[in-house]
């Protein structure tokens, strides 16, 4: 592809929208798919919809990280992902009990962690974060990642929401690992 070409393309589809690739430039290297895909949302019904197609992409062992401000609409996008992925269970915020379990039909789990009272990653063996990350058939989904940083795994999808004004957040995804690059390809497609 040419970079006359390239450009004409990142014109028409920008880069905040994650339904469509992007392209970026580093002098004259034009790298494709880029592994970050920005979105913002204008309701919580709207981030619990793109919540829903992320839930909806989920295997076991996969890692979604969901960091942002205090109401930023953290667990409004976990809703969602419990959603698509197909919980059983109402989705809801397990601040209080720091993991919350959810099952669905073919026995696969997705665990739900908030670690906001958290304070380092040794505090993650008291909520047996290691044995949740190595849970078979389960994937994990965790609020407020950052504080147990070295505890998780490379390899993970990080979500960042940024409060905008009162009904729009913006959401930034960026893949670490072939996995979540895989899923944000399927994202952009959607
Ligand atoms: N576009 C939007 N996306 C998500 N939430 C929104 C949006 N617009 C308004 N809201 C509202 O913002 C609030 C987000 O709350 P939520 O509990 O999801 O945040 P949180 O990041 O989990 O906060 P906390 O860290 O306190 O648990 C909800 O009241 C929701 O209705
Ligand atoms: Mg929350």
């Amino acid at each position: 592809m040419t970079v006359a070409r390239a450009a004409r393309l990142s014109k028409q589809n920008s880069p905040r929208s994650a339904g469509r690739r992007l392209f970026c430039f580093f002098g004259n290297v034009i790298i494709l798919a880029v592994p970050v895909v920005y979105l913002q949302t204008y309701s919580a019904a709207h981030t619990r919809q793109w919540g829903a197609r992320l839930g909806a992409l989920l295997a076991p062992g996969d890692v979604i990280c969901v960091s942002g401000e205090l109401g930023a609409g953290k667990t409004t996008l976990a809703t969602g992902i419990g959603h698509g992925w197909g919980a059983l269970e109402v989705v809801n915020s397990p601040t209080f009990v720091f993991v919350n379990e959810y099952s669905r039909a073919d026995g696969h789990r997705l665990y739900h962690v908030d670690a906001y009272r958290l304070r380092d990653a040794a505090d993650a063996d008291s909520i047996a974060l290691p044995d949740l990350l190595d849970s078979p058939a389960a994937a994990l989904l965790i609020e407020w990642p950052e504080r147990v940083l070295a505890a998780l795994p490379p390899e993970r999808l990080w979500v960042a929401l940024r409060w905008v004004d009162e009904h729009t957040r913006e959401i930034r995804m960026e893949s670490c690992g072939p996995r979540y690059a895989w899923m944000l390809d399927r994202l952009r497609d959607a």
